[in-house]
């Protein structure tokens, strides 16, 4: 990504350390799995330009924070390959709907296949349906199922897609 990319009134930019207050508030706003402000910085010192927020008017009202990883292939199970791994995305309520997670998913996977990963993953709750449609309006497969993945029982999808030249504009 570019320092920065305009979507409509809305700005995406790479995270700076002064967002992680405001990050911490909307993801504790929208998700229940949370993390420790170290994990958040240790992201993002290891892998910065795939750790996106999305702002409107200087307010951050949503974020993208991604890892990446050698491990096997999700979709040939005897390859170890070099995947981009989706930490955590949310946009604030009152803004879904307005292409803001698409564009975070976008920019992050560019950041990752710049990264060299192959495939791009991420755990999704089962019932999430407008993650879900969102990952696989990304073409994103359901490539597994993680039973009690989550501290309160629920399970995982596994979604995953292959990382090629052609990631959505
Ligand atoms: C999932 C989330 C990030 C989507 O953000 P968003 O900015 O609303 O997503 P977009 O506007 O870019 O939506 C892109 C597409 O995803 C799908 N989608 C998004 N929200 C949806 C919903 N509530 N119902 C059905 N489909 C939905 C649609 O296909 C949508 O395209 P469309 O609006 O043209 O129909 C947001 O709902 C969110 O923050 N949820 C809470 C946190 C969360 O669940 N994170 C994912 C954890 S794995």
């Amino acid at each position: 990504m570019a320092d920065r990319c305009a979507l409509g009134k809305y700005v995406l930019r790479r995270f700076s350390r002064d967002d992680l207050e405001k990050v911490i508030r909307i993801n504790e706003e929208c998700l229940p799995e949370h993390y420790t402000p170290f994990f958040y910085l240790d992201l993002h010192q290891s892998f910065p330009n795939s750790f996106i927020v999305a702002e409107l008017n200087g307010e951050v009202l949503g974020y993208i924070m991604c890892r990446v990883e050698w491990s096997l292939s999700e979709f040939d199970r005897w390859r170890l390959v070099k995947k981009g791994h989706v930490i955590s995305i949310a946009v604030l309520p009152e803004h879904r709907r307005k292409g803001i997670g698409r564009a975070l998913m976008v920019e992050a996977m560019k950041a990752l296949r710049d990264y060299g990963a192959s495939e791009i993953y991420l755990e999704v709750r089962v019932t999430n349906h407008p993650a879900i449609s969102l990952y696989k309006g990304l073409k994103f497969e359901i490539v597994n199922r993680i039973k009690h993945y989550y501290s309160d029982g629920e399970d995982a999808y596994v979604m995953a897609r292959k990382c090629d030249a052609r990631i959505e504009d």
